[in-house]
Protein backbone atom coordinates (compact mmCIF):
# COMPACT_ATOMS: atom_id res chain seq x y z
CA UNK A 1 0.00 0.00 0.00
CA UNK A 2 1.49 3.27 -0.38
CA UNK A 3 1.28 5.56 2.03
CA UNK A 4 0.34 9.63 1.48
CA UNK A 5 0.62 11.91 4.56
CA UNK A 6 -0.39 16.22 3.90
CA UNK A 7 0.76 18.32 6.24
CA UNK A 8 -2.10 21.19 6.14
CA UNK A 9 -5.85 20.28 6.52
CA UNK A 10 -7.20 23.37 4.96
CA UNK A 11 -9.00 24.22 2.00
CA UNK A 12 -6.22 22.99 -0.44
CA UNK A 13 -5.05 19.86 2.16
CA UNK A 14 -8.61 18.40 3.26
CA UNK A 15 -10.48 17.95 -0.74
CA UNK A 16 -7.48 17.07 -2.71
CA UNK A 17 -6.21 14.66 -0.68
CA UNK A 18 -9.49 12.86 0.34
CA UNK A 19 -9.86 13.00 -3.37
CA UNK A 20 -7.03 10.48 -3.84
CA UNK A 21 -8.09 8.79 -1.08
CA UNK A 22 -11.87 8.07 -2.84
CA UNK A 23 -10.07 7.91 -6.35
CA UNK A 24 -7.47 5.02 -4.84
CA UNK A 25 -9.02 3.10 -2.34
CA UNK A 26 -5.20 1.28 -2.27
CA UNK A 27 -3.49 4.42 -0.90
CA UNK A 28 -3.86 5.04 2.62
CA UNK A 29 -3.91 9.45 3.13
CA UNK A 30 -3.44 10.45 6.12
CA UNK A 31 -4.09 14.42 6.28
CA UNK A 32 -2.36 16.09 9.50
CA UNK A 33 -2.48 19.27 11.26
CA UNK A 34 -1.62 21.03 14.13
CA UNK A 35 -5.13 22.54 14.83
CA UNK A 36 -6.62 20.10 16.95
CA UNK A 37 -10.27 22.02 16.04
CA UNK A 38 -9.66 21.77 12.91
CA UNK A 39 -8.69 17.85 12.59
CA UNK A 40 -11.60 17.40 15.50
CA UNK A 41 -14.00 18.95 12.75
CA UNK A 42 -12.63 16.83 9.50
CA UNK A 43 -13.76 13.37 12.01
CA UNK A 44 -17.18 14.81 13.03
CA UNK A 45 -20.25 15.16 11.32
CA UNK A 46 -19.83 19.23 10.33
CA UNK A 47 -16.90 18.95 8.50
CA UNK A 48 -15.01 22.56 8.55
CA UNK A 49 -14.89 23.43 5.34
CA UNK A 50 -18.04 23.93 3.02
CA UNK A 51 -17.33 22.36 -0.54
CA UNK A 52 -20.35 21.11 -2.41
CA UNK A 53 -19.34 17.31 -2.77
CA UNK A 54 -17.14 17.11 -0.15
CA UNK A 55 -19.16 15.61 2.95
CA UNK A 56 -19.99 12.86 0.52
CA UNK A 57 -16.25 12.15 -0.28
CA UNK A 58 -14.65 12.29 3.00
CA UNK A 59 -17.79 10.25 4.36
CA UNK A 60 -17.40 7.46 1.98
CA UNK A 61 -13.73 6.75 2.67
CA UNK A 62 -12.90 8.11 6.77
CA UNK A 63 -11.93 5.31 8.28
CA UNK A 64 -11.06 3.34 5.65
CA UNK A 65 -8.07 4.88 3.76
CA UNK A 66 -8.68 8.43 4.59
CA UNK A 67 -7.57 9.69 8.05
CA UNK A 68 -8.00 13.18 9.88
CA UNK A 69 -4.79 13.48 12.45
CA UNK A 70 -2.85 15.76 14.72
CA UNK A 71 -0.21 13.21 14.89
CA UNK A 72 2.32 14.86 12.27
CA UNK A 73 5.36 13.29 13.61
CA UNK A 74 4.09 9.69 12.77
CA UNK A 75 2.54 10.52 9.14
CA UNK A 76 5.80 11.65 8.46
CA UNK A 77 7.22 8.70 9.23
CA UNK A 78 4.50 6.28 7.88
CA UNK A 79 4.47 8.25 4.56
CA UNK A 80 5.75 7.72 1.04
CA UNK A 81 4.61 11.01 -0.75
CA UNK A 82 4.56 13.70 1.50
CA UNK A 83 2.12 16.42 0.33
CA UNK A 84 2.76 20.08 2.28
CA UNK A 85 -0.19 21.95 1.65
CA UNK A 86 0.29 24.53 4.53
CA UNK A 87 -0.75 28.27 4.39
CA UNK A 88 1.40 30.90 2.98
CA UNK A 89 -0.34 34.48 3.59
CA UNK A 90 1.45 37.63 2.98
CA UNK A 91 4.04 38.65 4.99
CA UNK A 92 2.50 41.31 7.37
CA UNK A 93 5.59 42.78 8.97
CA UNK A 94 9.59 42.75 8.43
CA UNK A 95 11.06 42.45 5.07
CA UNK A 96 8.68 42.14 2.00
CA UNK A 97 5.84 42.93 4.46
CA UNK A 98 2.27 43.16 2.76
CA UNK A 99 3.94 41.54 -0.54
CA UNK A 100 5.81 38.68 0.09
CA UNK A 101 4.98 35.17 1.04
CA UNK A 102 5.30 34.35 4.50
CA UNK A 103 7.04 31.11 4.31
CA UNK A 104 7.54 30.07 7.58
CA UNK A 105 4.94 27.58 7.45
CA UNK A 106 6.62 25.67 4.78
CA UNK A 107 9.60 25.96 6.73
CA UNK A 108 8.43 24.70 9.75
CA UNK A 109 6.68 21.79 8.06
CA UNK A 110 9.86 21.45 6.34
CA UNK A 111 12.11 20.91 9.15
CA UNK A 112 10.02 18.59 10.81
CA UNK A 113 9.83 16.21 7.81
CA UNK A 114 13.96 16.59 7.87
CA UNK A 115 13.71 16.26 11.42
CA UNK A 116 11.60 12.95 12.23
CA UNK A 117 11.86 10.78 8.96
CA UNK A 118 13.34 8.03 8.84
CA UNK A 119 13.36 6.86 5.76
CA UNK A 120 13.79 8.31 2.57
CA UNK A 121 10.32 10.54 1.11
CA UNK A 122 8.92 12.38 -2.31
CA UNK A 123 8.13 15.88 -0.64
CA UNK A 124 5.48 17.58 -2.80
CA UNK A 125 5.00 21.17 -3.04
CA UNK A 126 1.26 22.18 -3.24
CA UNK A 127 0.85 25.29 -1.70
CA UNK A 128 1.61 28.07 -3.76
CA UNK A 129 4.87 29.51 -3.14
CA UNK A 130 7.57 31.99 -4.73
CA UNK A 131 9.65 30.97 -7.54
CA UNK A 132 12.39 28.80 -6.65
CA UNK A 133 10.88 28.13 -2.52
CA UNK A 134 11.65 24.57 -3.19
CA UNK A 135 15.57 25.62 -3.98
CA UNK A 136 15.39 26.09 0.10
CA UNK A 137 12.95 23.28 0.78
CA UNK A 138 15.56 21.14 -0.29
CA UNK A 139 18.47 22.59 1.14
CA UNK A 140 16.68 22.07 4.65
CA UNK A 141 16.34 18.72 4.12
CA UNK A 142 19.60 17.69 2.14
CA UNK A 143 21.18 19.45 5.34
CA UNK A 144 19.21 16.25 7.29
CA UNK A 145 19.79 13.40 4.90
CA UNK A 146 21.84 10.72 4.92
CA UNK A 147 22.95 7.71 2.59
CA UNK A 148 20.08 5.36 4.19
CA UNK A 149 17.70 8.67 3.33
CA UNK A 150 17.60 10.86 0.80
CA UNK A 151 14.38 13.77 0.28
CA UNK A 152 13.23 14.11 -3.31
CA UNK A 153 11.53 17.72 -4.12
CA UNK A 154 8.11 17.79 -6.69
CA UNK A 155 6.67 21.16 -7.35
CA UNK A 156 2.53 19.86 -7.74
CA UNK A 157 0.54 23.17 -7.62
CA UNK A 158 -3.39 23.15 -6.83
CA UNK A 159 -5.59 24.92 -9.53
CA UNK A 160 -8.55 24.25 -7.78
CA UNK A 161 -11.36 26.95 -7.28
CA UNK A 162 -13.11 27.05 -4.02
CA UNK A 163 -16.87 26.31 -4.58
CA UNK A 164 -15.99 23.84 -7.52
CA UNK A 165 -13.26 21.93 -5.66
CA UNK A 166 -14.65 18.62 -6.02
CA UNK A 167 -15.16 18.63 -9.82
CA UNK A 168 -12.03 20.36 -10.50
CA UNK A 169 -10.06 17.73 -8.55
CA UNK A 170 -11.94 14.97 -10.01
CA UNK A 171 -11.67 16.79 -13.56
CA UNK A 172 -9.06 19.13 -13.76
CA UNK A 173 -7.98 20.99 -17.26
CA UNK A 174 -4.56 19.91 -16.14
CA UNK A 175 -2.40 18.89 -13.21
CA UNK A 176 1.23 20.57 -13.08
CA UNK A 177 4.53 18.30 -11.43
CA UNK A 178 7.41 20.24 -11.43
CA UNK A 179 10.61 18.17 -10.61
CA UNK A 180 14.96 18.62 -10.73
CA UNK A 181 15.71 17.86 -14.32
CA UNK A 182 17.61 14.53 -12.82
CA UNK A 183 17.06 10.89 -13.14
CA UNK A 184 16.18 11.02 -8.96
CA UNK A 185 13.92 13.87 -10.30
CA UNK A 186 12.34 12.09 -12.55
CA UNK A 187 12.10 9.00 -10.77
CA UNK A 188 10.00 10.94 -7.69
CA UNK A 189 8.12 12.51 -10.77
CA UNK A 190 6.82 9.47 -12.25
CA UNK A 191 5.24 8.13 -8.66
CA UNK A 192 3.03 11.05 -8.73
CA UNK A 193 1.99 10.39 -12.22
CA UNK A 194 0.78 7.49 -10.97
CA UNK A 195 -0.72 8.64 -8.91
CA UNK A 196 -2.74 11.00 -10.61
CA UNK A 197 -3.35 9.10 -13.92
CA UNK A 198 -5.41 6.36 -11.74
CA UNK A 199 -8.32 8.72 -12.44
CA UNK A 200 -7.13 11.48 -14.62
CA UNK A 201 -6.46 11.51 -18.40
CA UNK A 202 -2.25 10.86 -19.19
CA UNK A 203 -2.29 13.57 -21.31
CA UNK A 204 -3.68 15.95 -18.87
CA UNK A 205 -0.83 15.43 -16.55
CA UNK A 206 2.06 17.60 -17.57
CA UNK A 207 5.23 17.58 -16.42
CA UNK A 208 7.86 20.40 -16.39
CA UNK A 209 11.32 21.96 -14.12
CA UNK A 210 10.74 22.91 -10.56
CA UNK A 211 10.70 26.26 -11.38
CA UNK A 212 8.58 26.80 -14.62
CA UNK A 213 6.12 24.86 -12.47
CA UNK A 214 6.02 27.13 -9.17
CA UNK A 215 6.10 30.40 -11.62
CA UNK A 216 2.68 28.95 -13.64
CA UNK A 217 0.72 28.60 -10.61
CA UNK A 218 1.10 32.61 -9.85
CA UNK A 219 1.23 33.22 -13.14
CA UNK A 220 -2.29 31.92 -13.39
CA UNK A 221 -3.73 33.74 -10.61
CA UNK A 222 -2.29 36.65 -12.06
CA UNK A 223 -3.85 36.03 -15.83
CA UNK A 224 -7.35 35.19 -14.28
CA UNK A 225 -7.30 37.90 -11.57
CA UNK A 226 -6.10 40.39 -14.79
CA UNK A 227 -9.16 39.73 -16.49
CA UNK A 228 -11.79 40.46 -13.41
CA UNK A 229 -9.90 44.01 -13.30
CA UNK A 230 -9.70 44.68 -16.76
CA UNK A 231 -13.91 44.09 -16.94
CA UNK A 232 -14.25 46.06 -13.56
CA UNK A 233 -12.20 49.14 -15.42
CA UNK A 234 -14.24 48.92 -18.16
CA UNK A 235 -17.61 48.40 -15.70
CA UNK A 236 -16.36 51.89 -14.68
CA UNK A 237 -16.60 52.95 -18.23
CA UNK A 238 -19.80 51.80 -19.02
CA UNK A 239 -21.37 53.06 -15.89
CA UNK A 240 -20.07 56.73 -17.20
CA UNK A 241 -20.93 56.40 -20.82
CA UNK A 242 -24.43 54.06 -20.47
CA UNK A 243 -22.42 51.41 -22.26
CA UNK A 244 -23.96 47.73 -20.84
CA UNK A 245 -20.73 45.88 -18.97
CA UNK A 246 -22.61 42.35 -19.23
CA UNK A 247 -23.01 43.69 -23.41
CA UNK A 248 -19.58 44.36 -24.02
CA UNK A 249 -18.35 41.29 -22.08
CA UNK A 250 -20.53 39.05 -24.07
CA UNK A 251 -19.03 41.00 -27.52
CA UNK A 252 -15.81 40.50 -26.16
CA UNK A 253 -16.44 36.99 -24.46
CA UNK A 254 -17.51 35.39 -28.17
CA UNK A 255 -14.28 36.18 -29.69
CA UNK A 256 -12.87 32.95 -29.47
CA UNK A 257 -9.32 34.15 -29.05
CA UNK A 258 -10.61 36.05 -25.68
CA UNK A 259 -13.34 33.45 -24.71
CA UNK A 260 -16.25 33.98 -22.04
CA UNK A 261 -15.08 33.26 -18.54
CA UNK A 262 -13.77 35.54 -15.51
CA UNK A 263 -15.71 38.51 -17.61
CA UNK A 264 -18.28 39.49 -15.22
CA UNK A 265 -18.02 42.36 -13.66
CA UNK A 266 -18.08 42.76 -9.95
CA UNK A 267 -18.07 44.40 -6.62
CA UNK A 268 -14.10 43.35 -6.99
CA UNK A 269 -12.41 40.24 -6.15
CA UNK A 270 -11.51 38.42 -3.12
CA UNK A 271 -10.40 35.12 -2.27
CA UNK A 272 -7.00 33.73 -0.37
CA UNK A 273 -5.17 33.86 -3.36
CA UNK A 274 -5.81 36.02 -5.65
CA UNK A 275 -4.39 39.24 -4.12
CA UNK A 276 -1.51 37.19 -2.32
CA UNK A 277 -0.27 35.49 -5.06
CA UNK A 278 -0.08 38.92 -7.41
CA UNK A 279 1.92 40.43 -4.35
CA UNK A 280 3.84 37.77 -4.85
CA UNK A 281 4.83 38.36 -8.44
CA UNK A 282 5.26 41.68 -7.75
CA UNK A 283 7.46 41.29 -5.15
CA UNK A 284 9.71 38.54 -6.64
CA UNK A 285 9.75 41.05 -10.18
CA UNK A 286 11.27 43.43 -7.84
CA UNK A 287 13.86 41.22 -6.54
CA UNK A 288 14.90 40.41 -9.63
CA UNK A 289 14.83 44.13 -10.54
CA UNK A 290 12.38 44.25 -13.13
CA UNK A 291 10.27 47.35 -11.89
CA UNK A 292 8.48 47.96 -14.78
CA UNK A 293 6.75 44.04 -14.39
CA UNK A 294 6.27 45.20 -11.26
CA UNK A 295 4.42 47.86 -11.58
CA UNK A 296 2.13 45.91 -14.41
CA UNK A 297 0.84 43.40 -12.19
CA UNK A 298 0.39 45.92 -9.20
CA UNK A 299 -1.77 47.76 -11.23
CA UNK A 300 -4.44 44.63 -11.00
CA UNK A 301 -4.47 44.96 -7.39
CA UNK A 302 -4.88 48.74 -7.40
CA UNK A 303 -7.86 48.36 -9.85
CA UNK A 304 -9.71 46.04 -7.37
CA UNK A 305 -9.28 48.40 -5.01
CA UNK A 306 -10.66 50.65 -6.97
CA UNK A 307 -13.62 49.04 -7.77
CA UNK A 308 -14.57 48.34 -4.40
CA UNK A 309 -14.27 51.60 -3.64
CA UNK A 310 -16.43 52.64 -6.50
CA UNK A 311 -19.27 50.37 -5.54
CA UNK A 312 -19.37 51.79 -1.47
CA UNK A 313 -19.26 55.46 -3.00
CA UNK A 314 -22.06 55.10 -5.22
CA UNK A 315 -23.93 53.10 -2.94
CA UNK A 316 -23.61 56.38 -0.45
CA UNK A 317 -23.80 59.09 -3.23
CA UNK A 318 -27.03 57.19 -4.18
CA UNK A 319 -28.63 57.57 -0.56
CA UNK A 320 -28.87 61.29 -0.95
CA UNK A 321 -25.11 61.13 0.22
CA UNK A 322 -25.43 60.00 3.81
CA UNK A 323 -26.02 56.75 5.48
CA UNK A 324 -25.97 57.44 8.59
CA UNK A 325 -28.11 55.24 10.95
CA UNK A 326 -29.74 54.14 7.58
CA UNK A 327 -30.41 50.13 7.79
CA UNK A 328 -28.33 48.59 4.56
CA UNK A 329 -29.10 44.98 3.93
CA UNK A 330 -26.11 43.54 2.42
CA UNK A 331 -26.42 40.21 1.00
CA UNK A 332 -23.80 37.79 1.60
CA UNK A 333 -20.76 37.84 2.90
CA UNK A 334 -18.33 35.26 1.88
CA UNK A 335 -16.12 36.03 -1.24
CA UNK A 336 -17.81 33.81 -3.98
CA UNK A 337 -20.82 31.63 -3.97
CA UNK A 338 -21.02 28.29 -2.59
CA UNK A 339 -18.15 28.46 0.14
CA UNK A 340 -17.53 29.86 3.31
CA UNK A 341 -14.68 31.29 3.22
CA UNK A 342 -14.62 35.00 3.47
CA UNK A 343 -10.86 35.68 3.47
CA UNK A 344 -10.51 38.98 1.36
CA UNK A 345 -14.26 39.39 1.14
CA UNK A 346 -14.69 42.53 -0.62
CA UNK A 347 -17.86 42.31 1.58
CA UNK A 348 -15.42 43.36 4.55
CA UNK A 349 -13.83 46.44 2.90
CA UNK A 350 -18.11 47.26 1.90
CA UNK A 351 -19.58 46.52 5.47
CA UNK A 352 -15.91 48.39 7.24
CA UNK A 353 -16.72 51.55 5.03
CA UNK A 354 -20.39 51.40 5.46
CA UNK A 355 -19.85 51.12 9.19
CA UNK A 356 -17.32 53.82 9.22
CA UNK A 357 -20.07 55.83 7.72
CA UNK A 358 -22.33 55.05 10.66
CA UNK A 359 -24.77 53.05 8.64
CA UNK A 360 -26.50 50.06 10.68
CA UNK A 361 -25.81 46.84 8.34
CA UNK A 362 -27.98 43.61 8.57
CA UNK A 363 -25.91 40.75 6.71
CA UNK A 364 -27.16 37.57 5.43
CA UNK A 365 -25.00 34.99 4.42
CA UNK A 366 -25.82 31.22 3.84
CA UNK A 367 -22.68 29.97 5.29
CA UNK A 368 -21.16 32.31 7.23
CA UNK A 369 -20.76 32.25 10.95
CA UNK A 370 -22.10 35.79 12.70
CA UNK A 371 -18.74 35.02 14.56
CA UNK A 372 -16.56 34.25 12.05
CA UNK A 373 -17.96 37.93 10.19
CA UNK A 374 -17.45 39.82 13.39
CA UNK A 375 -13.84 38.22 13.52
CA UNK A 376 -13.32 39.72 9.90
CA UNK A 377 -14.57 43.39 10.92
CA UNK A 378 -12.39 43.38 13.39
CA UNK A 379 -9.18 41.94 12.18
CA UNK A 380 -6.35 44.91 12.69
CA UNK A 381 -6.12 47.35 9.15
CA UNK A 382 -9.94 46.71 8.32
CA UNK A 383 -10.82 49.99 10.42
CA UNK A 384 -13.75 49.18 12.69
CA UNK A 385 -13.35 47.85 16.16
CA UNK A 386 -15.29 45.77 18.41
CA UNK A 387 -17.66 47.99 19.79
CA UNK A 388 -18.45 50.25 16.45
CA UNK A 389 -19.25 46.27 14.82
CA UNK A 390 -21.82 45.45 17.88
CA UNK A 391 -23.30 48.86 17.30
CA UNK A 392 -23.92 49.14 13.98
CA UNK A 393 -24.17 44.75 12.47
CA UNK A 394 -26.74 42.93 12.84
CA UNK A 395 -26.42 39.37 11.62
CA UNK A 396 -29.08 37.72 10.00
CA UNK A 397 -30.76 34.60 9.21
CA UNK A 398 -32.25 35.17 6.18
CA UNK A 399 -32.48 37.79 3.07
CA UNK A 400 -35.61 38.86 4.29
CA UNK A 401 -34.92 39.48 8.11
CA UNK A 402 -31.92 41.51 7.00
CA UNK A 403 -33.89 43.32 4.65
CA UNK A 404 -36.79 44.08 6.61
CA UNK A 405 -36.69 47.75 7.09
CA UNK A 406 -33.73 48.55 5.26
CA UNK A 407 -33.45 51.27 3.02
CA UNK A 408 -31.04 49.68 0.47
CA UNK A 409 -30.39 46.05 -0.65
CA UNK A 410 -27.07 45.10 -1.48
CA UNK A 411 -26.25 41.81 -3.64
CA UNK A 412 -22.30 41.39 -2.16
CA UNK A 413 -22.02 37.63 -3.21
CA UNK A 414 -23.27 35.71 -6.08
CA UNK A 415 -25.00 33.28 -4.28
CA UNK A 416 -28.06 31.38 -6.34
CA UNK A 417 -30.74 31.69 -3.37
CA UNK A 418 -30.27 35.31 -3.73
CA UNK A 419 -31.55 35.04 -7.60
CA UNK A 420 -34.84 36.60 -8.42
CA UNK A 421 -36.91 33.37 -8.79
CA UNK A 422 -35.61 32.40 -5.47
CA UNK A 423 -36.41 35.35 -3.74
CA UNK A 424 -39.76 36.85 -3.34
CA UNK A 425 -38.73 40.37 -4.26
CA UNK A 426 -42.14 41.84 -3.98
CA UNK A 427 -41.89 40.36 -0.07
CA UNK A 428 -39.23 42.40 0.31
CA UNK A 429 -39.89 45.50 -1.86
CA UNK A 430 -42.85 45.57 0.88
CA UNK A 431 -41.02 45.14 4.14
CA UNK A 432 -38.47 48.30 3.09
CA UNK A 433 -38.19 51.65 3.62
CA UNK A 434 -39.18 53.71 0.96
CA UNK A 435 -37.87 54.75 -1.69
CA UNK A 436 -36.67 51.14 -1.83
CA UNK A 437 -32.96 51.02 -3.47
CA UNK A 438 -31.18 47.67 -4.50
CA UNK A 439 -27.16 47.65 -5.40
CA UNK A 440 -26.51 44.46 -7.95
CA UNK A 441 -22.62 44.64 -7.29
CA UNK A 442 -22.54 41.35 -8.97
CA UNK A 443 -25.18 41.22 -12.22
CA UNK A 444 -27.59 38.32 -11.08
CA UNK A 445 -30.93 40.52 -11.12
CA UNK A 446 -32.96 41.69 -13.29
CA UNK A 447 -33.07 45.41 -13.01
CA UNK A 448 -35.99 46.20 -15.46
CA UNK A 449 -38.57 43.32 -13.62
CA UNK A 450 -37.15 45.02 -10.23
CA UNK A 451 -38.07 48.83 -11.42
CA UNK A 452 -41.48 47.28 -12.23
CA UNK A 453 -42.11 46.36 -8.74
CA UNK A 454 -40.70 49.65 -7.85
CA UNK A 455 -37.17 49.21 -6.91
CA UNK A 456 -34.27 52.23 -7.17
CA UNK A 457 -31.98 49.98 -9.30
CA UNK A 458 -28.11 50.27 -9.29
CA UNK A 459 -26.14 47.93 -11.10
CA UNK A 460 -22.15 47.77 -11.41
CA UNK A 461 -21.07 48.55 -15.15
CA UNK A 462 -24.59 49.91 -15.89
CA UNK A 463 -25.57 53.74 -15.58
CA UNK A 464 -29.42 52.35 -15.38
P1 LIG B 1 -5.58 27.00 5.06
O1 LIG B 1 -5.15 28.10 5.95
O2 LIG B 1 -7.03 26.70 4.90
O3 LIG B 1 -4.89 25.63 5.54
C1 LIG B 1 -3.56 25.51 5.90
C2 LIG B 1 -3.48 24.58 7.11
O4 LIG B 1 -2.11 24.28 7.36
C3 LIG B 1 -4.02 25.21 8.41
O5 LIG B 1 -5.08 24.42 8.91
C4 LIG B 1 -2.82 25.22 9.35
O6 LIG B 1 -3.14 24.93 10.69
C5 LIG B 1 -1.96 24.12 8.76
N1 LIG B 1 -0.53 24.20 9.12
C6 LIG B 1 0.28 25.28 9.04
N2 LIG B 1 1.53 24.96 9.42
C7 LIG B 1 1.50 23.63 9.74
C8 LIG B 1 2.48 22.71 10.19
N3 LIG B 1 3.76 23.08 10.37
N4 LIG B 1 2.10 21.44 10.44
C9 LIG B 1 0.81 21.06 10.26
N5 LIG B 1 -0.15 21.87 9.82
C10 LIG B 1 0.18 23.15 9.56
O7 LIG B 1 -4.91 27.29 3.66
P2 LIG B 1 -5.43 26.81 2.21
O8 LIG B 1 -6.47 27.72 1.68
O9 LIG B 1 -5.67 25.34 2.23
O10 LIG B 1 -4.12 27.08 1.36
C11 LIG B 1 -2.96 26.29 1.46
C12 LIG B 1 -2.04 26.64 0.31
O11 LIG B 1 -2.67 26.32 -0.94
C13 LIG B 1 -1.67 28.11 0.23
O12 LIG B 1 -0.34 28.22 -0.20
C14 LIG B 1 -2.60 28.66 -0.83
O13 LIG B 1 -2.07 29.76 -1.49
C15 LIG B 1 -2.70 27.48 -1.77
N6 LIG B 1 -3.92 27.41 -2.58
C16 LIG B 1 -5.15 27.72 -2.04
C17 LIG B 1 -6.29 27.63 -2.80
C18 LIG B 1 -7.62 27.96 -2.21
O14 LIG B 1 -8.58 28.05 -2.98
N7 LIG B 1 -7.76 28.15 -0.91
C19 LIG B 1 -6.26 27.18 -4.19
C20 LIG B 1 -4.95 26.83 -4.65
C21 LIG B 1 -3.83 26.96 -3.86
Amino acid sequence: MVNICCIGAGYVGGPSCAVIAYQCHDIKVTIVDLNQARIDAWNSDELPIYEPGLDEIVFARRGKNLFFSTDVDQAIIDADLIFVSVNTPTKKSGMGAGMAADLAYIETATRRIAQVATSSKVVIEKSTVPCRTAQSMRTILEANSSKDIRFDILSNPEFLAEGTAISDLTKPDRVLIGCLQTPEGFAAQQKLVDVYTRWIPKEKVITMNLWSSELSKLAANALLAQRISSINALSAICEATGADVDEVAYACGTDSRIGPKFLKASVGFGGSCFQKDILNLVYLSEQLYLPEVAAYWKSVVTMNEYQKMRFTHRIVRTLFNTVTHKRIALLGFAFKKDTGDTRESAAITLCSYLIQERANVAIYDPKVSAKQMKMDLTEPGVGTNEAEVEKHVQVCSSAYEACAGADALVIVTEWDEFKMHHLDYQKIYDSMQKPAFIFDGRLILDGPKLKEIGFKVETIGKSI
